[in-house]
């Protein structure tokens, strides 16, 4: 099986650790590619719309943001994790998630993610760890992603990977690798349910397409969802 991580901060910290003690968990059995934000995308999104517009290849930014498409593509598990900063996701994996507006469902989502599972790993000091996985949550949900594990942790006492109780390490090492072996068992050959957010927010999407394709018949998503067939029978969870 093939996972891909995205870790919302360089620093080896608490996020690091809480990341590695979940991969961990997978030994030889999973290809494992891992991403580092800032520096794995390193700039902000401009705004230009030239993705959603025309062609996410014309973002000046397309070098990273293909690579990491292409990726996330082909993973079974996605996996992301991050602090709180002030109540949100780091800057660094904002800035991310905005490189991918094109694959929200009112634009092209890739059809792969309608089968797809992932895992949001967030913790913080004492408050912001469950917004801050709401904001990678609600992109993932919106690139058709159903099946959406989150675990938030709260330090409460220090931010130092090495200055935290044992017993705290501990608690929050065991609940990921917990749930890394709950992921380990999973047969990947079959495709994650669709839940009924998913499905409807497709088939609103789907009513939208149908009437901005006979306004415009150019318009680009409506061209694209009409490719892949889902204004007729094919759905993507198929
Ligand atoms: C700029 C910044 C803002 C933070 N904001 C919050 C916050 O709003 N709430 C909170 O509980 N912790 C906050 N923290 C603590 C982090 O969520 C996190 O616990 C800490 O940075 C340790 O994680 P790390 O080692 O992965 O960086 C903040 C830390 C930084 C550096």
């Amino acid at each position: 099986m093939k996972i891909v991580s995205f870790c919302a901060t360089e620093k080896k910290g608490v996020t690091y650790r809480l990341q590695e003690a979940f991969l961990e968990e997978f030994g030889d059995s999973a290809e494992i590619t891992e991403f580092y934000f800032p520096k794995d995308c390193p700039a902000f999104c401009r705004g230009c719309a030239i993705c959603v517009s025309k062609d996410p290849n014309l973002c000046r930014e397309a070098e990273y943001i293909q690579k990491i498409d292409k990726a996330m593509r082909e993973a079974d598990l996605l996996v992301f994790t991050s602090p709180a900063y002030v109540f949100h996701t780091t800057g660094a994996m904002k800035a991310f998630l905005d490189h991918f507006a094109y694959r929200w469902i009112p634009h092209r989502p890739a059809a792969e993610m309608f089968g797809k599972r992932a895992v949001v790993i967030t913790q913080c000091l004492g408050g912001g760890g469950k917004s801050a996985a709401k904001d990678i949550k609600d992109s993932l949900s919106w690139w058709g992603v159903s099946d959406i594990r989150v675990r938030s942790f709260k330090l409460m006492s220090e931010i130092e990977w090495d200055r935290l109780p044992d017993k705290k390490r501990s608690e929050m090492t065991g609940s990921v690798k917990a749930l890394a072996r709950k992921l380990a068992s999973v047969d990947y050959s079959k495709r994650a349910h669709a839940n009924i957010v998913t499905k409807s927010k497709f088939y609103v999407v789907r009513m939208l397409q149908t009437a901005l394709g006979k306004s415009n018949p150019e318009y680009i998503d409506f061209n694209y969802w009409k490719a892949n067939g889902w204004l007729g029978k094919v759905r993507p969870w198929k």
